[in-house]
């Protein structure tokens, strides 16, 4: 319901908690699955990642911030070391669109999630 004459935050319009959830969840679902993708996550306990990734995406996307983790590039720094780039950034996004659009998120919403987290590129990948 909107109040007071604001607009709905994203994290809102995308259907709050549960939502990111849902997205969060099927996301790493996709990405674990994708063999260019899954190695980077070896011996990480995906649980714990799923939680801050939850956390990171509420508060991106204007929700309430409760992230505690460490910035993008500190937390990305080992990763592109060990050949982190593009081409796996891309097929992020890709998993992450086909993840909102499986979980029936409307088209301009999908483009809007997709610009902010474009926003982080240059920070994952230590540009
Ligand atoms: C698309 C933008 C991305 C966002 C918003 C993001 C977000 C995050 C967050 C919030 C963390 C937790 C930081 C912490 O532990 O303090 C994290 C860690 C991690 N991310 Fe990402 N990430 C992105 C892209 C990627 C990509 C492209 C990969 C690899 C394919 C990746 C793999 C990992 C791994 C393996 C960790 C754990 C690092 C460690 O604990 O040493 N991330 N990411």
């Amino acid at each position: 319901m909107q109040t007071g004459g604001q607009s709905l935050s994203l994290f809102e319009r995308l259907g709050g908690e549960a939502a990111i959830e849902a997205a969060v969840v099927g996301f790493y679902e996709r990405v674990m699955a994708d063999p260019s993708l899954a190695p980077f996550f070896d011996s990480l306990d995906m649980a714990t990642q799923i939680k801050k990734q939850i956390a990171f995406m509420t508060m991106a996307f204007a929700g309430p911030n409760r992230y505690t983790g460490r910035d993008l590039r500190t937390a990305h720094a080992r990763l592109v070391k060990n050949g982190l780039g593009d081409d796996h950034y891309d097929a992020i996004q890709v998993h992450l669109r086909d993840t909102l659009e499986e979980l029936g998120i409307d088209a301009i919403t999908v483009d809007e999630v997709a610009r902010i987290v474009e926003g982080f590129r240059a920070d994952v990948l230590g540009k």
